[in-house]
């Protein structure tokens, strides 16, 4: 199998999670002896240095002549004042590959159920995927402006029936292929996207008559994903309440640095990266897990490459890593040894 993958490092800890990333590939294509070839383009702060883009064409021409994109993170201080920013390359990359289908996996490992600040009994077992719709919503809502010179602001909130249909559909095949229960998160109390969506999903649903759905507003839900998180199988939900959701469902599994995904098109083109940011508190400092990026590349292999086995051996090799007491310095741990980005890729490697 010949494959050709863009990597985009970006920012902040972003170069050192892709290049653990790439570790992992170059091991996997001499082990299974897969051509894998990949070259490394800029997006995110990064590229607005370089050329004033945060999404160059460049780097838009590469990633079509590729199979996948790898991606590490993009933004930072550096960046943060300006009206050119670095995560306007992200969105426009999901727009641009219409990448409308973010899964985001919350699987918890053995090893780590004591790494969470949360009670061993509650995150025990944990396993849920958060289907986040990706290319609309207030993120790419127009107008999106200030006015009456700087004394109001606003942003849109904008659906279309066919968006929300389709990821209401990834939502329910999703559930299918699981424990066959969907959770759609909304605020319909309040919304009236929300409301629409409720309605699109209630229609879909009697196409999937094995599924059973609940209706949970985004504020309940924040609660209970913490406080009952076994009580959720699939979460579907639009694109801002999937992005904080996200972030706080990573508490059960330890740490934000443990969780990939996959951002997906309907003829499954896909960009794969850790649900984390640049972490600019940690950059350059060999701290970072690259646990979520490397299990991001197995998500790659899994739906890109439909390469299922290959990507459950990345996750055994983290998972008996975790078992044999190895952390890096995000996850607590009482006795655990606490390894550096490149320490933590090549034990994964050395249990491939
Ligand atoms: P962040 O996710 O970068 O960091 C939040 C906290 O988690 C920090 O304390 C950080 O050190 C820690 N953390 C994150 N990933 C880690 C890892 N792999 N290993 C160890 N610790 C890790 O969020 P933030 O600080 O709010 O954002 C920083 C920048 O990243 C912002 O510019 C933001 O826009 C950007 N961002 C980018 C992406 C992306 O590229 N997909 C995602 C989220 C945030
Ligand atoms: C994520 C990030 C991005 C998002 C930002 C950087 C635009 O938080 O991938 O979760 O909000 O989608
Ligand atoms: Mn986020």
């Amino acid at each position: 199998m010949k494959k050709h993958i863009t990597l985009l490092p970006g920012d902040g800890i972003g170069p050192e999670i892709v290049a653990a990333a790439k570790k992992v590939l170059d091991v996997i294509n001499e082990r299974y002896d897969y051509e894998f070839t990949s070259e490394e383009q800029d997006i995110g702060g990064i590229a607005i240095d370089k050329t004033g883009n945060p999404l160059p064409e460049e780097t838009i021409k590469a990633c079509e002549n590729s199979d996948a994109i790898l991606l590490g993170a993009v933004g930072g201080p550096k960046w943060a004042n300006q009206s050119v920013r670095p995560e306007q390359g992200l969105l426009k990359i999901r727009k641009h590959f219409n990448l409308f289908a973010n899964l985001r996996p919350v699987t918890i490992f053995d090893a780590l159920e004591s790494s969470s600040p949360l009670k061993k009994e509650i995150v025990q077992g944990s396993d849920l995927m958060i289907v986040r719709e990706l290319t609309g919503g207030l993120y790419f809502g127009q107008p999106s402006e200030r006015r009456d010179n700087g004394k109001s602001v606003i942003d849109s909130l904008t659906y279309t029936r066919d968006e929300i249909e389709r990821i209401v559909k990834i939502g329910f095949d999703t559930a299918m292929l699981r424990d066959k229960h969907l959770t759609s998160v909304d605020k319909a109390n309040v919304l009236e996207s929300s409301r629409m969506w409720r309605e699109i999903v209630d229609e879909i649903g009697k196409e999937y008559p094995e599924v059973t759905v609940s209706h949970v507003l985004v504020d309940a839900a924040a609660m209970k994903l913490i406080t009952n998180p076994k009580s959720f199988d699939v979460i579907v939900t639009e694109n801002l309440f999937g992005d904080i959701l996200s972030d706080e469902a990573s508490v059960i599994t330890g740490s934000l640095g443990v969780l990939p995904s996959a951002s997906l098109n309907q003829d499954n083109f896909g960009l794969y990266e850790p649900i984390h940011g640049s972490a600019p508190d940690i950059a350059g400092l060999g701290k970072a897990n690259p646990i979520g990026m490397i299990l991001s590349v197995g998500m790659m292999l899994k739906y890109s490459f439909n390469l299922e086995s290959e990507a459950a051996k990345i996750e055994e090799a983290v998972n008996k890593v975790l078992n044999d007491g190895y952390v890096t310095a995000d996850l607590m741990s009482d006795d655990g040894q606490v390894l550096s980005t490149m320490e933590m890729t090549d034990k994964i490697i050395s249990y491939l």
